[in-house]
């Protein structure tokens, strides 16, 4: 919102906040463990794969030790640094690295890097499945403290990290364009409804087909359901990540 019509931005804020405020509160009834365990069952639902397929994955996933080495450290220092983070579950990463392996992702493109909790779990992914490029989007100036964006990636698979750095607003159009058909968009930026409805209006014509426009903190408002809804992509939630596909 421009300086010249502060009003709604204000009030957008004071919207947002609340929301932020009640979702603090659902997540604290909200029963994770049941979450992780109906992953397969939910993801089967939208995906081509079958439940024991998806099971596989999430295995694989636990016993990917040199990942977890690497990202055990990073978010060790992140944590001994003592700075704010905002970073992603990682059970939320698996839910990602289980669609990029189920649908073996080659390109893919993101918004809202920070310390890259989502990116490390898409490049393990796509580290297993042989290859891809991971396109990631996150606002000029870097996070908090002395890390880089992108601090929980392993080295292993940095070279399939591209960063760029702006507003999603001003670069992602012609981010999405240059890239060409993406198996997987994920908005996980600016989650103020406006930001949110752009981003997914903007990265949906170029989900390619049978591709996924996946979102976090989607329990943050009903935007996610409506536009899958909307748009006929069968869908659904697990933890706070919401996953639609784009038809064939
Ligand atoms: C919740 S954090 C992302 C967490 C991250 N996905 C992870 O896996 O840990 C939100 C990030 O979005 C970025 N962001 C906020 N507004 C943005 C915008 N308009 N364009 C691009 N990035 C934005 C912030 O700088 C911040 O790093």
């Amino acid at each position: 919102m421009t300086t010249a019509d502060p009003l709604p931005g204000r009030l957008r804020d004071a919207i947002y906040a609340l929301r932020k405020a009640r979702l603090g509160l659902e997540r604290r009834r909200l029963d994770y463990g049941r979450e992780t365990d109906e992953r397969a069952e939910r993801l089967a639902g939208v995906l081509p794969a079958s439940v024991d397929e998806l099971r596989a994955y999430e295995r694989e996933y636990e016993n990917l030790e040199w990942f977890h080495d690497a990202y055990a450290d990073r978010v060790a220092e992140i944590h001994e640094a003592g700075v704010a983070t905002d970073t992603t579950h990682w059970r939320d990463g698996v839910t990602l690295y289980v669609v990029c392996r189920a649908l073996e992702v080659e390109t893919a493109v993101e918004t809202g890097v920070l310390f890259g909790s989502f990116d490390a779990h898409i490049l393990a992914a796509m580290e297993r499945n042989g290859g891809g490029t991971l396109h990631a989007v996150d606002l000029p100036g870097g996070p908090p403290g002395r890390f880089d964006y992108g601090h929980l990636i392993p080295d292993r698979c940095r070279e399939h990290w591209e960063l760029c750095e702006g507003d999603a607003l001003a670069v992602l159009p012609d981010l999405l364009e240059a890239v060409g058909p993406v198996d997987l968009f994920l908005h996980d930026s600016d989650h103020r409804l406006p930001h949110m409805r752009f981003e997914y209006e903007t990265a949906l014509p170029h989900v390619s087909p049978g591709g996924v426009l996946a979102s976090h903190d989607v329990r943050l408002s009903r935007l996610f359901d409506r536009f899958t809804d909307a748009n006929g992509l069968p869908s659904c939630v697990v933890c706070d990540t919401g996953i639609g596909r784009q038809s064939r």
